[in-house]
């Protein structure tokens, strides 16, 4: 399944025959560098738990931790049990550990408000915005711009599952294409409209959207060249020990190769680990199932860290048993034999 996939520059890989990789998360804590952290992976495996968890243990060692939702359908007020906005908000119990929920298409036209009666302005929007993806690399763009400003040392993203996961890697094209035709348009007809909104008392040229278009791209591009940057950027995929998801993470690893995105860690969860003398048939069937699967994570993924989480009894909601939980991604929980 892993087809040719070259290794990962993360330079520790260099030691991974010798030894093998510590089976937690510790090694995102340790790497001090890392700016940007993405958890992702197919829906209902365990993103929002495994990213919540991770800002917890980041915040104890870090001076700010900042954790984003990207998915429309957010989550992160319902694992903290706090509602949360698009604004970050302190997660209450914790002094330096932000949580914000975005929707990355909404807030465009506030922001390209403009005074909308310039004819010119108006019609270059229109224009712009005709262009697919323009309006959701706008607004990730627009997001980024501001988690910048307000210096996090560290952002961890809880990725929505649905569609292409690395889509922020195609905006800076999108972008330069609607620039491309917003400038086209405006030194063909730039003159004439506005001889023409100047007569019907109306101003603007199309260069407020012009330059708003050309800031985001270079928004954009700096942040994509951060992303492939293995020092400040790391993925994180979270799994289950089916065939399906690990088909799914094994993709998701091959697109993160091809965009250049670090990635060395993989959690799996919800694992069931049923005691030896346990009647449980199904909770057997399932464990050898799992085992099956993991067997096969552990010879795919050899210069990862892999992380075992095990399924509770419970589900993984509120501070105190996010805190609790979260202990499993630094302390190595060993394979029981
Ligand atoms: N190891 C676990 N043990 C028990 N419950 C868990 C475990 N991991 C996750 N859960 C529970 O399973 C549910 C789904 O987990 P979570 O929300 O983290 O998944 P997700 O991948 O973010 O889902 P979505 O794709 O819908 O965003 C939650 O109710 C969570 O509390
Ligand atoms: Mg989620």
């Amino acid at each position: 399944m892993s087809g040719d996939r070259p290794q990962t520059s993360h330079s520790e890989h260099s030691d991974s025959q010798l030894a093998p990789l510590t089976p937690s998360l510790q090694n995102i804590i340790d790497q001090k560098s890392l700016q940007w952290v993405f958890v992702g992976g197919k829906g209902g495996v365990g993103k929002t738990t495994t990213s919540s968890s991770l800002a917890v243990q980041m915040a104890a060692n870090r001076e700010s931790v900042l954790l984003i939702s990207t998915d429309p359908a957010h989550n992160l007020s319902d694992a903290f049990g706090q509602k949360f906005s698009k604004d970050p908000t302190l997660v209450q119990g914790f002094t330096n550990l932000y949580c914000m929920e975005i929707d990355p298409t909404s807030s465009i036209q506030e922001m390209m408000q403009g005074p909308d009666n310039e004819a010119m302005n108006s019609i270059m929007k229109d224009l712009a915005f005709s262009i697919p993806g323009v309006d959701e690399a706008m607004g990730f763009a627009e997001v980024m711009k501001l988690v910048k400003s307000m210096e996090y040392s560290v952002i961890i993203f809880d990725t929505a599952p649905t569609g292409h996961t690395l889509r922020f890697l195609s905006f800076p094209t999108v972008l330069e294409k609607a620039l491309g035709k917003v400038s086209q348009l405006s030194g063909r007809f730039g003159p004439m409209m506005q001889q023409m909104s100047g007569m019907m008392g109306i101003g603007g040229s199309g260069e407020d959207v012009f330059g708003k278009l050309e800031e985001m791209r270079a928004v954009v591009n700096e942040v994509n060249k951060q992303f492939q940057d293995p020092d400040k950027t790391t993925f994180v995929c979270v799994c289950i020990s089916e065939f399906l998801s690990l088909y799914e993470t094994e993709r998701l690893v091959q697109e993160l190769t091809s965009g250049s995105i670090d990635t060395h860690n993989i959690v799996v969860n919800q694992l069931l680990f049923p005691p030896k003398d346990s009647n449980c048939e199904q909770c057997k069937v399932r464990h050898r199932m799992q085992q099956k699967y993991l067997e096969q994570i552990f010879d795919l993924y050899e210069d990862f860290h892999v992380t075992l989480l095990p399924l509770l009894t419970h589900e993984v909601r509120g501070v105190e048993k996010l805190k609790s939980f979260s202990r499993l991604l630094v302390e190595p929980f060993q394979r029981p034999e």
